[in-house]
């Protein structure tokens, strides 16, 4: 600004009195001054690629809830962000006073995760207790720390950038990318890459901490629930476990996503819930049940699915309940859906589900062996169950059973 306000007067003067050497003044003026722009531009420039960068990386790393997907993209995205070679993220345990590994990526990934370091020991120790960044160019010729965990598992390190995992004044954990491509140093970019992403990256553990820990408390719930369930029929003890077992591996052995897996094991522990409305003279009658009887007992996945309906959380493993006994030809209940309109993971269930109750003892007969059920299970494919789904089932059971001999 002050530049064009010489510029103005300037020009007045020699308008006023023709003096060229003021003229060449004012070019020169004009030059340097269009220079200092040009440099503030890129300058800005660059800050905001940066932070638009920052923000691209915290979004990705944001968007994940699952702690050990977490880890793994940080580790990922920092480590192709910076052009290095490898990348590790320490946890601070605080309990211990440690640093340890939740995941560690690559062949090595097993013996790194029994790796514990005391904070204050070793390059990474260092960082989390000093709450500093350490940028290290020749980490072999650096005594000052006692090298970790690259000699444990024979990883030639050399450069080094660690940064502290933290948010406000609180260490999450340590952050360390390792050897820079092309044998090149880590710079004061990278630097300021990581630092910036730092407390977002705490941010994200804490809550994916908290979301697994919310999950866990989720699961010992409903395991709990169906072991109550099954705890009132001494000839059902662990049935529902086994049907989600089970489940879970015919899901997996069709390729379902992971959420969709972890739904589906909810749905095979509770396909039974509805039963907790079912009176014990009806369910654990020991011989076979009159037709009244039996129609009350048909209605216990509708008693599921309204007991599942009531809690917000459990609203996404309702179908799985309410349909596991709808057969693949219209014939079952509680709707008589047929083929496709049986939701997929009522479909499995169903499979699992008659297995397990064709190989358990009943008050009035003894399970079946094996064989004898895969038999039985061949002659109602395509009826009773979904056949495709039954072929699956054969292929999960051979493995398992070629496993158990090994
Ligand atoms: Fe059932």
């Amino acid at each position: 600004m002050f530049v064009l306000w010489v510029i103005i007067f300037t020009c007045i003067l020699v308008l006023a009195f023709g003096n060229t050497f003021l003229l060449k003044i004012t070019l020169i003026l004009l030059i340097v001054e269009q220079v200092v722009f040009f440099f503030i531009i890129k300058n800005k420039d660059k800050k905001i690629q940066k932070l638009k960068k920052l923000m691209e990386i915290g979004k990705k790393i944001t968007s994940n809830i699952k702690l050990k997907n977490l880890l793994k993209d940080i580790m990922e995205i920092t480590k192709k962000e910076t052009e290095a070679e490898a990348s590790s993220l320490y946890l601070l345990d605080e309990e211990h006073n440690e640093l340890w590994f939740e995941v560690a990526l690559g062949e090595k990934g097993d013996q790194v995760k029994e790796i514990r370091l005391k904070v204050g020991e070793g390059i990474a120790g260092w960082v989390a207790q000093e709450g500093k960044a350490l940028n290290l160019n020749d980490v072999n010729n650096d005594t000052r720390f006692k090298r970790e965990i690259g000699e444990k598992i024979c990883f030639k390190q050399r450069a080094m950038l660690t940064v502290p995992v933290k948010f406000k004044d609180r260490t999450v954990g340590v952050l360390q990318l390792i050897n820079k491509v092309n044998n090149g140093n880590f710079d004061e970019e990278d630097q300021e890459l990581l630092e910036g992403l730092s407390s977002q990256i705490a941010i994200s553990i804490d809550n994916a901490k908290l979301y697994e820990g919310l999950r866990e408390l989720f699961i010992s719930i409903i395991r709990s629930l169906a072991n109550a369930i099954d705890a009132r029929d001494p000839y059902t003890k662990g049935h529902s476990i086994r049907v989600a077992n089970l489940s879970t591996l015919i899901g997996k052995k069709m390729g379902l996503t992971e959420e969709r897996l972890e739904l589906l094991e909810y749905m095979g522990i509770l396909h039974d819930i509805g039963k907790i409305g079912i009176s014990d003279e009806i369910l654990i009658k020991p011989g076979k049940l009159e037709n009244d009887e039996f129609q009350i007992m048909k209605s216990h996945p509708k008693i599921g699915a309204d007991i599942l309906n009531s809690v917000n959380l459990l609203k996404e493993i309702v179908s799985g309940v309410q349909y596991h006994h709808e057969q693949y030809d219209g014939s079952g209940y509680i709707m008589g859906l047929k083929g496709d309109e049986i939701p997929l993971e009522a479909r499995i269930i169903a499979i699992a589900d008659t297995y397990d109750a064709m190989t358990s003892d009943r008050p009035y007969r003894e399970g079946l062996e094996h064989s004898a059920a895969i038999d039985e299970i061949k002659e109602v494919s395509g009826t009773q169950l979904d056949p495709q789904i039954v072929s699956v089932f054969f292929k999960v059971m051979e493995e398992k059973n070629s496993k158990a001999v090994r």
